[in-house]
């Protein structure tokens, strides 16, 4: 068996490139994209004329199952996923807030963040129990910065939720009571409203493209 790196939405950008990095420092890069299967096999063929190891499937990760039966595939008859690779191109067309019918967005969050739950389902346990794999996500400035006609490829490259969602209202408190308040170590909202004014009042000559928002004794909540 050998360690395996997967690709889901391997084309010829960051996906196929980033296999095939793998393929050459010795793991098995395997390639999915969800069409041209000519295109899929040139790169698995490039890949394994430089001398790395490597695999092509064609894959839809919407349908169902289609993730899920690759990994378990995959593990079975290559090896051990040691690198997982989420690098679907999420963009359902550059269209205004109007034209983005429902469908599209849902399809833009089918595509890049339940696909991406999905994989996540099913791989990360597998991980560790190993205790080792590295799971990397490509996103997109979309998601950071605002841009015309990409609502449904910002919220799906994106993937956001609020904390309180997160964690429930009881434990969300809980945190709230011990880390936010006089304790700096949560964002309070009230603050962040702040900024938003800001940004609705700067001018159009000194313009903010990303902020990054933290309190003064910040600790990741997940895991202290
Ligand atoms: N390239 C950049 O400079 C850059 C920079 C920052 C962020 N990004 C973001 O990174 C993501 C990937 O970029 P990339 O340059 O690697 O693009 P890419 O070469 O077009 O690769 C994306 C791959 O996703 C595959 N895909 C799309 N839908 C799929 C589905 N339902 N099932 C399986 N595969 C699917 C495509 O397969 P098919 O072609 O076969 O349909 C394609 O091979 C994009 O979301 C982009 O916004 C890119």
């Amino acid at each position: 068996m050998e360690p395996v790196c997967l690709v889901i939405g391997a084309g010829a950008g960051i996906g196929g490139n980033v296999a095939r990095r793998f393929a050459l420092e010795g793991y098995h890069a395997v390639l999915c994209r969800r069409s041209n299967e000519q295109g899929l096999n040139k790169m698995v063929q490039a890949i394994r004329g430089e001398g790395g190891k490597a695999s092509g499937f064609i894959l839809n990760a919407v349908e169902e199952n289609s993730i899920e039966d690759r990994i378990a595939a995959i593990e079975a008859d290559i090896g051990p996923i040691e690198v997982f690779v989420f690098n679907l191109g999420a963009q359902t067309g550059n269209l205004g807030l109007e034209a983005t019918s429902s469908k599209a967005f849902e399809l833009g969050w089918r595509l890049a963040t339940f696909s991406l739950f999905r994989a996540a389902s099913v791989l990360c346990p597998r991980m560790e129990k190993r205790g080792k794999g590295t799971f990397l996500v490509t996103s997109s400035t979309a998601a950071m910065r605002g841009n015309p006609g990409q609502h449904s490829h910002a919220a799906a490259m994106g993937a956001p939720d609020t904390l309180g969602k997160l964690l429930g209202p009881e434990r969300f408190q809980d945190l709230r009571e011990k880390r936010g308040l006089e304790h700096d170590g949560l964002l309070l909202p009230e603050r962040v409203a702040d900024t938003y004014y800001h940004l609705s009042q700067q001018h159009r000559s000194a313009w903010t493209h990303e902020i990054d928002l933290r309190p003064f004794s910040e600790k990741p909540w997940w895991n202290s």
